[in-house]
């Protein structure tokens, strides 16, 4: 995928220009400094970046320019992605699940001092590889509940309450500097789970009688896809902050927030192209479920859509009429399980572009059946289902 490095004004103008034949994405880093702004503004604390959620170039870059000077890393290769675009940032590998080898170069090769683990199987393999030290920061990945709304991460991470308490003590004892973690679940409508593991932090910090260095509350803020009931984000930050009040009072840890999906979602968008219709019923376009349409698919998120014609938005003077959306690979895995409205009429080599696709879409593309080509585009505008660009 090439680097944006034409600015287009916005999707009308790039389709007049380029005809995108190719799956393509269209950054704004107008709106993703947007994004980053809500986060420093709501949360007091450290902001960091999971690399996971969209591990391009432009966003790392451009995230550390923005003033993000720590992310969250799960892999050597995202650790060489933060040394390459974001040179001097710090890392914290959060991702329980490491071999000695990859702990090595963390630490070695990449300077790395916080380490997350939820088995204490995994201390004796960190203190394998790296002298207990207080430099040495481990968190412990602990969980307190299923959010109500949210796709859950606790089914795989995390320690209850006791455990935690219990490798808090170990950690101590062994002569790292103990710190805590959670994850709510990635796009967590249900704002009262942060109170809930930050009440549930407490007590552990009390149980195993160690003062917190950090209490990392991890991501999972939602982005507005449009069939979020999520509170604003506002309602998250003061949930956050009263809740680290009212359970830790003097005793406050320092806090890190590690969001993902909703610092990069709505900056980028995605241009896919039909190449057949059939039957006013399904459109096939050029890529799905095994590319940008990955997470689309799999967490059934529906992002808002809207049709071009050439450089012109279509809409067939109001007529609608509902579709199923194939991927291009020959693969009856490769549709989307939602229903789409779209122009009764569209067809092939109109593109559809969907919104806020910032986020677990370029992290996730694969090149089955020799679709491995996508396209990025840089606009000044970008498409997020809000508002509607003028057709020229
Ligand atoms: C450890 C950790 N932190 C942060 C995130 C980002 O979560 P989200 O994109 O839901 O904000 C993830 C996502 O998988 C994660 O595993």
């Amino acid at each position: 995928m090439s680097e944006p490095n034409t600015v287009y004004a916005n999707t009308s103008a790039l389709i007049a220009l380029e005809a995108p034949d190719y799956p393509s994405f269209l950054f704004c880093p107008k709106e993703l400094k947007r994004s980053v702004k809500v986060f420093k503004k709501g949360f007091d604390g450290l902001l960091t970046y999971a690399v996971k959620c969209n591990p391009s170039p432009h966003i790392i870059k451009q995230l550390h320019e923005e003033g993000i000077k720590a992310f969250d890393v799960a892999s050597n290769r995202e650790m060489e992605l933060v040394r390459d675009y974001a040179p001097g940032a710090a890392m914290h590998y959060n991702n329980p699940i490491k071999s000695k080898r990859e702990i090595e170069r963390a630490y070695a090769e990449f300077g790395i001092r916080s380490f997350t683990i939820d088995h204490p199987q995994q201390l004796d393999q960190l203190a394998s590889v790296v002298t207990p030290s207080r430099d040495i920061e481990v968190t412990t990945r602990f969980k307190a509940g299923k959010a109500l709304k949210s796709y859950d991460f606790g089914i795989k991470f995390g320690v209850l309450e006791q455990a935690a308490a219990e490798i808090v003590q170990l950690v101590d004892q062994m002569g790292y500097t103990p710190s805590l973690c959670f994850h709510v679940g990635s796009q967590c409508e249900d704002a009262y789970a942060y109170e809930r593991h930050i009440a549930a932090a407490a007590r552990i910090a009390e149980e195993s009688g160690i003062e917190l260095k950090r209490l990392n509350i991890g991501g999972g803020y939602p982005a507005p896809y449009p069939t979020s009931e999520a509170p604003p984000m506002d309602h998250y930050f003061d949930t956050i902050s009263t809740a680290v009040k009212d359970n830790f009072g003097k005793n406050k840890p320092e806090l890190i927030i590690e969001p993902g999906r909703a610092l990069v979602t709505s900056c980028t968008s995605l241009l896919l192209r039909v190449k057949h219709q059939r039957g006013g019923q399904s459109v096939y376009v050029n890529d799905g479920a095994y590319g940008s349409l990955m997470e689309v698919k799999f967490m059934h998120f529906t992002p808002p859509v809207r049709v071009w014609r050439g450089p012109r938005l279509h809409d067939n003077y109001g007529e609608f009429a509902d579709f199923t959306i194939w991927g291009p690979t020959c693969d009856s895995y490769d549709v989307l399980p939602q229903v789409f409205t779209l122009p009764s009429d569209i067809d092939e080599d109109d593109w559809i572009e969907f919104g806020l696709m910032g986020a677990y879409t370029q992290a996730s593309l694969t090149p089955f059946n020799g679709f491995d080509r996508r396209d990025q585009y840089e606009v000044e505008e970008v498409y997020t289902g809000k508002e509607m660009q003028p057709a020229e």
